[in-house]
């Protein structure tokens, strides 16, 4: 297929780009006749694009193949002008996609005209297609297709048609390639392999090995079908026809099977239950009951004036309000819990419908929606969670309300460290290495009892995505019954991409529960057993070097996520989720989760955010797998756009797969998984420890002289409107999201060609004395920076004290001791270098936070390192949280770190585990009170 390494795993542009030139080519074909053009380019273009649609128009139901075989007999045969006028309407029809609307798809005939009003009524109505599986003549396949048009009505809620496809292979390409799909029917007589030459889609889709399913009952290659079918797209409805018992059948019908049906029954039902799955997706409980309540006469005798627009609409002062966001907003603000309506803190009614549909679509088990963002979503589930003097392990680099959520919780914090990226200034992800070290430390010294949760990121902030499943896997064979929070306020649209969706939270939660139950998985284990021996015995350096597999008969598999649907899906800004996937969650969280809820959550949560994400799961159920599929074609593009571009290429540069995640971490070996082909992509996908999500794109602007933050200010947002987040010393980080277009694509390529233009044309107008200086700028941000610190470690005073030292820390007692005013004095940054030159620990009494790159560098509690000052030293942005320019660091003085150490609250009980090793901690004497982790500073 000539679609040229652009097209990345989005076929659909293909075909769209393909029809277009179709249109251009037969256009002036047909005018090239009477105006005596030469011709062979023009039969060559339309030939080649005829080549690109061949293989592929099967898979979509508009224009159908009985058009598509049309025009190329047309053109075969000379007929320029019938052929050009097909071309046109089919293109005009896909073009504007008013064939949706149409019931006249004759290659031959222009529309029948049906009246304007039933024309209108059809194309507001949402269409969709329907995959029929089954080998048919062309005749029965015309059969078919009347057979469902006939069960229309007029008042349907949804349009639909059929494209049938004759194998299990064209099956799965078709679902993998028409997102316009939303069901399908399994039909019992398929074949296995395609009668088409595949090869040409093989960058677009993978079919993957699976021996000759025609061995197999029609009935068994209907489950293997309907397995792979869900594995691509789980949201779509799958129904089986077969003409045997279909009583029997319906006992062992696999749970991806919507309905089953008996094929001489006819089709009607089976159209009611396509057109009923849709509803079911369509539905938004909440977003439906509140509109129904907004169109309701009400008298207010309750708060919020605004209810019904009432403070508004008379006023004489604020109308221009209601000019701005028109009046059904305010018409939809109410406080209503009952009439119709539901209270986010006990829903019993749409709002738990909602709960509930969301749940289905993103994977868990159980969802609840937050107003307050995601940082509010993650104390919620941490103090549900978390009691006072459990461990947690946290990636120090993580988000800031994990921070105060587990200082709040009382947790006992081991924060891990991510691997580095000096020469951007950013931190990776946090490798299993460490993750399974910092366990085994804590083993070692008697805690693992005590550790309670493993909290990361997922995918990071600039874009790294972790093998999800492996490191619960990996983490439960240690402690089987640790817990798991994924923070994936950036990922809550990796659910829709299949190859996306293995490393979500949800997804490896379910799968890892099914592994854990297989033989297969039991007889691994078994192996592992007489390999090493149990590995509550094993030693350290055996657990380290090897993939462990956890004790099925013991590991228990929780799973919490929490999502910002406003950052990737469609929802109101503070639009957030949390999903579950917690075996214990009704015998032992159920409650405190509820408490933790109405901890957070305001007691007048915002109806509209509660709407929009009721609608935006729905948006995410029915067009997801598009969305997210346009959305990383965008990005690529962007890629594309400025890794090609001569002058761009000159001043800036997409950081790849390889220069973000070390060679180490990528067994696969790929360094750009995406570019290199939808296989390759899935191939990295499934082997390496992490993974980048494309749809990031992080530029490196070094070679600019100009630092991240001045880009991002001065440049892009003052001068260009273009909005960004986060970028570092040298590097700027550009998002896709599903609400990415073209256009932006284009606009944002345009200003910075603009920047690199202007770049050039200061350069050649500098002085000798400018040019020295700019070179200067560009050497320094193309040089190293100072090392990224690790986490330097605890006071010792804030740690329990017992046991070999470990990690973990008290941040809330460090916290709250600093609301003493007299245990904190302030340092400049020479007096606390002074001091630790000097041996002394100088303990921070709070978060000090650098913007960027926006982690904490030190947490309440910790002492302060070289490599911290070192640091500090080298940052040259505006804004550091917890740091005052005019007084310094707030530090704990002498006196205050005695009092902690001697107030420490009495260890908890010894565990039942094996003793402790090593010896007890020297008292509570200052000179004593050095940090506590094993490479303090
Ligand atoms: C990793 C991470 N978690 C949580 C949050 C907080 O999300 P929200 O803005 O929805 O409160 C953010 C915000 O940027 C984040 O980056």
């Amino acid at each position: 297929m000539p679609a040229g390494p652009n097209a990345y795993n989005s076929l659909w542009q293909v075909r769209t780009d393909a029809w277009s030139t179709l249109e251009e080519s037969t256009a002036q074909l047909a005018l090239a006749g009477v105006q005596q053009r030469p011709v062979e380019q023009l039969t060559d273009a339309v030939a080649g694009a005829l080549d690109v649609l061949a293989p592929i128009e099967r898979f979509w139901a508009y224009p159908g193949m009985q058009a598509f075989y049309q025009v190329r007999r047309l053109f075969a045969t000379g007929k320029f002008d019938r052929c050009a006028t097909l071309v046109a309407r089919i293109n005009r029809a896909l073009v504007t996609d008013s064939y949706r609307g149409s019931r006249n798809w004759d290659a031959d005939g222009e529309d029948d005209g049906y009246d304007g009003g039933a024309r209108q009524a059809d194309q507001a109505r949402p269409y969709f297609e329907v995959l029929v599986v089954e080998d048919m003549t062309e005749e029965q396949e015309r059969t078919l297709r009347e057979e469902f048009r006939r069960w229309r009505r007029p008042d349907d809620q949804f349009n639909y048609e059929i494209v049938v496809v004759p194998s299990f292979d064209d099956a799965v390409m078709a679902v993998r390639l028409n997102f316009k799909l939303q069901a399908c029917v399994v039909r019992r007589r398929f074949a296995h392999r395609s009668r088409h030459d595949c090869s040409p889609l093989a960058q677009f889709v993978s079919l993957g090995e699976c021996e000759d399913l025609m061995d197999r009952s029609p009935d068994d290659r209907a489950q293997v079908l309907a397995r792979s079918l869900a594995r691509i797209r789980p949201e779509l409805d799958l129904y089986l026809m077969t003409e045997i018992a279909v009583e029997d059948m319906a006992g062992r019908l696999s749970h991806h099977f919507r309905r089953i049906f008996h094929t001489r029954e006819g089709s009607l039902e089976l159209h009611l239950s396509i057109l009923d799955g849709i509803a079911a997706r369509y539905r938004a409980p909440f977003f439906s009951a509140l509109r129904s309540y907004s169109h309701r006469p009400t008298g207010v005798f309750h708060a919020l004036p605004i209810s019904h627009g009432k403070s508004i609409v008379n006023s004489h002062w604020i109308r221009d309000m209601v000019d701005f966001y028109g009046l059904d907003i305010f018409l939809a603000e109410t406080s209503a819990t009952c009439g119709g309506l539901d209270s986010l803190l006990e829903p019993t009614g749409p709002l738990r419908d909602a709960q509930e549909l969301a749940a289905e679509t993103f994977g868990s088990r159980k969802t609840y929606f937050v107003t307050n963002g995601t940082s509010t979503a993650n104390k919620i589930v941490v103090q549900a969670l978390v009691q006072p003097g459990d461990i947690v392990l946290v990636d120090r680099n993580c988000h800031q309300s994990h921070h105060y959520g587990l200082m709040l919780a009382g947790a006992m914090v081991t924060y891990l460290d991510a691997y580095r990226l000096n020469q951007y200034s950013m931190y990776g992800a946090v490798s299993i290495t460490e993750i399974k070290s910092q366990l085994l430390a804590l083993r070692r010294a008697g805690k693992l009892d005590r550790v309670k949760m493993l909290l990361l990121t997922n995918c990071t902030f600039d874009g790294i995505v972790y093998d999800v499943q492996r490191v619960m896997q990996e983490c439960l064979a240690i402690k089987p019954d640790l817990i798991f929070l994924w923070d994936e306020a950036w990922f809550a649209f990796a659910r829709f991409h299949p190859v996306y969706r293995p490393r979500t939270a949800m997804r490896a939660a379910r799968t890892l529960a099914e592994t854990l139950r297989q033989p297969e998985f039991r007889t691994g284990h078994n192996a592992q057993l007489e390999e090493i021996g149990p590995v509550d015995a094993a030693g350290d350096d055996v657990l380290l070097s090897r993939r462990l597999l956890p004790d099925p008969a013991r590991a228990r598999v929780r799973v919490y996520s929490t999502q910002s649907t406003h950052k990737t899906l469609t929802s109101l800004r503070q639009g957030s989720m949390i999903h579950v996937w917690d075996q214990d969650f009704s015998q032992k969280v159920e409650e405190t989760f509820h408490e933790a809820y109405m901890t957070h959550t305001s007691t007048s949560p915002n109806y509209q955010i509660l709407a929009s994400l009721d609608l935006g799961r729905r948006q995410a159920a029915l067009e997801g797998f598009e969305l997210v599929q346009k959305q990383i074609e965008n990005a690529m593009r962007l890629r594309d756009a400025v890794d090609r571009h001569p002058l761009l290429s000159r001043y800036m540069r997409c950081l790849t797969t390889a220069d973000l995640i070390p060679a180490y971490y990528r067994p696969s070996g790929i360094d750009q998984p995406l570019r290199s082909g939808l296989p390759k992509m899935m191939a990295a996908w499934g082997a390496d420890e992490f993974v980048l999500d494309p749809s990031r794109v992080t530029i490196y602007i070094g070679q600019t002289g100009i630092e991240g933050d001045a880009f991002k200010r001065r440049h892009l947002m003052d001068r260009y409107g273009v909005q960004i987040n986060k970028t570092s010393r040298n590097t700027v980080l550009f998002m896709t999201t599903i609400g990415t277009t073209r256009s932006s694509v284009a606009y944002l390529i345009e200003v910075l060609v603009t920047m690199a233009r202007e770049l050039e044309a200061r350069l050649a107008d500098m002085s000798l004395n400018e040019r020295a200086a700019h070179e200067r700028a560009v050497l320094r941000l193309t040089s190293p920076s100072a090392p990224l610190p690790d986490f330097s470690g605890f006071h010792l005073s804030f740690t329990d004290g017992r046991g070999l030292p470990t990690r973990e820390g008290d941040v809330r007692r460090a916290f709250y001791l600093s609301y003493n005013d007299s245990y904190c004095e302030y340092l400049t940054p020479d007096e606390v270098e002074q001091r630790v030159e000097a041996g002394e620990q100088v303990v921070s009494t709070t978060y000090v936070t650098p913007y960027p790159p926006g982690f904490p560098v030190l947490v309440p509690g910790q002492v302060f390192s070289p490599q911290i000052l070192a640091f500090m030293r080298s940052l040259d942005t505006p804004e550091v949280h917890g740091y005052r320019p005019d007084l310094g660091y707030r530090v704990y003085t002498d006196k205050a770190l005695e009092i902690s150490a001697t107030t420490r609250p009495a260890p908890p009980p010894e565990p039942a585990g094996p003793e402790p090793a090593g010896p007890e901690p020297a008292g509570p004497e200052p000179a004593a009170l050095k940090a506590a982790a094993p490479d303090a500073g």
